[in-house]
Formats: structure tokens, sequence, C-alpha cells
């Protein structure tokens, strides 16, 4: 065998035995199904790395609107029935849905910081396309451009929202 050849071949059964590591980890049952317990070593990081560069430029994007108290009045509403069971309703703890899942879904309204700092374009991405695999949906088949983003500056202003938000986030 060439120096070349003898090199390859041992790449290629590296290569296969990580393979197979990685396969017997799976089929032995220890890897993590169930929504108990932490992340993988590097699940998060790998996660969250993929995350946003799928997002990429679209975190810039700005709002079309502005977060009026109109916008954010239908922002809550919009909450209140799609978001609010997973994020949080107003001044109630998590639901059992809510901590049953995993990831957690975190909780997005006050006294939690939720995604207050982040760019509006990151928040409409997200509830636009959804997370796979983390039971975040994403909303491009069911609620209007118009909604997503209402829903997302309600989100943003979450810290100090306008009283007729806060009561239509409340209400039954
Ligand atoms: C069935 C549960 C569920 C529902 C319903 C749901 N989400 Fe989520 N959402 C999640 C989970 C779980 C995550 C965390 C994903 C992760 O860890 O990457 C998440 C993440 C997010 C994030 C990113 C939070 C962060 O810290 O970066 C935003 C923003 C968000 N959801 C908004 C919404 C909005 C708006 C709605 C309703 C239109 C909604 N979600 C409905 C489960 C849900």
């Amino acid at each position: 065998m060439t120096k070349l050849t003898s090199g390859v071949v041992g790449l290629f059964s590296g290569m296969a035995l990580v393979i197979l590591a990685g396969y017997l980890f799976v089929a032995s049952g220890r890897m993590p199904v169930a929504t108990r317990g932490e992340p993988l070593p590097l699940e998060r990081t790998l996660a969250r790395t993929a995350l946003h560069a799928a997002i990429g430029k679209e975190e810039d994007l700005p709002a079309p609107f502005p977060a009026d108290e109109k916008h954010l009045v239908s922002g809550a509403r919009i909450y209140r029935a799609q978001c609010a069971v997973c994020h949080g309703f107003p001044g109630q703890p998590p639901s059992a849905i809510s901590k049953g899942m995993f990831p957690k879904p975190p909780q997005l309204l006050p006294p939690e910081k939720g995604v207050t700092d982040d760019p509006v374009g990151e928040i409409h991405w997200k509830v636009k396309n959804g997370i796979r695999l983390t039971g975040m949906p994403g909303y491009e088949s069911t609620l209007s451009e118009t909604e997503i983003w209402e829903v997302s500056l309600f989100l943003l202003k979450a810290d100090h929202l306008p009283p007729a938000a806060l009561q239509a986030a409340r209400e039954k």
C-alpha cells in the first residue's frame, strides 16, 4: 500500500468507527428521548448556532407598522389564543403543558424578560417559521403577515404595554 492509500483507508475506518459508536449509543436506549432531564453536551449550542444562521439578515427586518395601541391590542388577542398556553398567561404560573415539554417554552411575559431585547425581525422569523423539534409551531399558514407582526410587537413591548393591551391579554 502506498502512504496515500493507507492514509485514506485509515481515515475511512476512523469515520466508520465514529458512525458505529453513534449508532450503538442511539440503539442502546441511552439517548434521552423522554422530556425530562438536561440537554446532551453541545445540543443547545448546536441548535442555537443553526437557528441564528438560518435567521440571518431577516433579524434586521423592521415591523411594517408602529407598535401603537391598536396593533398591540390585536397582538394581545392573538397571543392569548395561540401562544399563552405555552408561553404564559399574564400573572399566572406556567401551564402543565409547558412544564411537560422539552425544551420548556420560555415564559415571555413580565416578570420574565422574554424577548423584549431581541430584534423584532428575529421574533417575527421564529413565529412565522417555527423551530423544528422544539414544539414551537410555525404560523406561516395560519396567521396573516399582519397578525404575525402584531404578536411579535406585543412580545417586544411586553414589559411596557398600554393598559388596553394588557387587558386584552387577560380577557377570557
Ligand atoms: C406548543 C407550545 C408553543 C406554542 C403554542 C407557541 N410556542 Fe413559542 N416556543 C415554544 C418553545 C418550546 C420554544 C423554545 C424553542 C427553543 O428552545 O429553541 C418557543 C420559542 C419561542 C420564541 C423564542 C424565544 C426566545 O427566547 O428566543 C418566541 C419569540 C416564540 N416562541 C413566540 C411564540 C408566539 C408568538 C406564539 C404564538 C403565536 C408561540 N410562540 C406559540 C413553544 C410554543
